[in-house]
């Protein structure tokens, strides 16, 4: 038997000059997929049980090979372990290392499977932890707006199209749309465990092995709930790379949403909240100022997000079947994805925590606009048996009247409604109140205070 030369690549004997030292340096991707490390050890322990079972290998040497495993592990642990970039990648750093201690008998190790099986399973496992981690924080997160949402039931805003003042809102009603942005975020997430779910190991370098390997034993040593169907397809396919930036960029997206509406009602224009100094910074020349760098910081991001899930997508297009070291970028991609979405979901409960609505101003801007003219419309129908679009005729002929005398809907009185439509009676003088148009909205889904409270129940319920 040829012995392994442990200062050599593995293909060394195949490949014979020595190949280009600023590929094996750039070509390397064991700085990145080190983070991988756990996931490699237990797949491979996991792996060489299965060949013991099976009878492929003797109990001496899978027993060697575990005992190998798991010093390499202690020394990764403990920083002892020598990353080598002229090893590549994290598999085969460990299985190099495993020479040294345990001899010949690590070449064992790699019977019936190759990098590009092993490469995904440790992927999948890696990514099912962190999207589990992801989805209990989306969960916190929501538990965090509620929290606001439950102080601010009363208090009333204007909300907007086309950022023009249009109905009265209930504060809480407008972050409890947010609620349910991170919770299809969530079942996003929770939907992409399926493919997680879906064991790659032992489908080998594409076409599978000549071994008689039990592929629902490592399945389930592994936590897959199954084995992968195609072997071809297995090594070539990253949808579940996609799947996970896709919901990641969906819900930083989300994340940019709330970022620039807080950024909006911060600005001195607006007013509508305040942001604590604990996440605001100033400016180097202007003494005065207050910056939500914090949002912007949260806004901006969503850039580099987008821009993986899209460089995903194109390393994919016309690739053919099936592994190319071209899909070797995927992991720098989720794992930079993955560090920054955490690291803004933190910094979103942050800005949760160290703001404060300015319900004065809020209110305040609620009554400008003619805000409640829907609502004298709605009034107009019910009360008078209008059609909806001559109450919506009839009501702008009154919105025009205010404009020109200046005056605000509730400014009006009863004998110059009357003058343009005679039917009115003072009763109609309720719908201009803003708490009487924010409760009107009793439709299951609307804003009124009862409907936001039973939602509120809804939440502590079903989703927190
Ligand atoms: N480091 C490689 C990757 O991340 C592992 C698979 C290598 N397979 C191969 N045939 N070169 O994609």
């Amino acid at each position: 038997m040829t012995k392994n030369k442990n200062n050599q690549t593995i293909w060394r004997t195949r490949v014979k000059k020595k190949g280009s030292v600023l590929f094996q340096k750039i070509g390397s991707s064991i700085e990145i997929d080190k983070n991988l490390y756990k996931q490699d050890i237990l797949g491979s322990i996991v792996h060489v049980e299965m060949l013991f079972r099976q009878k492929i290998i003797s109990f001496k040497i899978k027993n060697k090979i575990i005992f190998g495993l798991k010093k390499i592990e202690s020394e990764i642990k403990k920083k002892k372990f020598v990353y080598k970039s002229e090893y590549e990648d994290i598999h085969m750093n460990i299985e190099k290392r495993l020479f040294e201690i345990i001899g010949d008998d690590a070449g064992f190790i790699h019977t019936a499977r190759s990098r590009n099986d092993q490469v995904i399973t440790d992927f999948k496992m890696w990514l099912k932890i962190e999207t589990l981690e992801l989805i209990k924080k989306l969960e916190n997160l929501n538990k965090n707006i509620l929290k606001v949402a439950q102080r601010n039931i009363n208090t009333i805003m204007p909300g907007f199209t086309h950022l023009k003042n249009a109905q009265a809102v209930s504060f809480a009603h407008y972050m409890m749309a947010y609620i349910e942005m991170f919770n299809r975020d969530k079942h996003r997430f929770k939907n992409n465990l399926e493919s997680l779910n879906e064991n790659p190991l032992g489908v080998a370098a594409l076409t599978g092995t000549s071994f008689n390997i039990d592929r629902n034993f490592t399945s389930k040593k592994l936590g897959f709930k199954k084995a992968t169907n195609n072997s071809i397809d297995t090594v070539a396919d990253r949808d579940f790379v996609l799947d996970f930036l896709y919901s990641a960029s969906v819900c930083s997206l989300h994340i940019s949403r709330i970022s620039e509406e807080f950024i909006i009602w911060n600005s001195d224009a607006f007013s509508l909240i305040n942001l604590s100094d604990k996440v605001v910074t100033g400016s180097s020349i202007m003494p005065q100022k207050k910056n939500p760098d914090t949002l912007e910081f949260l806004r901006g991001k969503t850039g580099k997000t987008f821009g993986n899930l899209f460089s995903m997508l194109t390393i994919l297009k016309g690739l053919p079947l099936s592994y190319f070291k071209d899909l070797q970028d995927d992991k720098e991609l989720v794992f930079k994805t993955n560090e920054t979405l955490n690291n803004c979901i933190s910094i979103l409960n942050e800005v949760l925590n160290n703001f404060s609505p300015n319900k004065k101003r809020m209110l305040e801007l609620a009554e400008n606009g003619y805000i409640v003219a829907t609502d004298l419309a709605d009034y107009l129908v019910s009360k008078h048996g209008m059609s909806f679009r001559n109450a919506y005729r009839v009501t702008s002929l009154i919105v025009n009247f205010a404009e020109k005398k200046k005056k605000k809907l509730n400014e009006l009185n009863i004998n110059e409604l009357k003058k343009i439509e005679p039917i009115l009676t003072s009763d109609v003088l309720k719908v201009f109140n803003l708490k009487y148009s924010v409760n009107s909205k009793k439709s299951y889904g609307g804003t009124s205070f009862a409907n936001i409270k039973k939602m509120i129940t809804k939440y502590k319920k079903n989703i927190l």
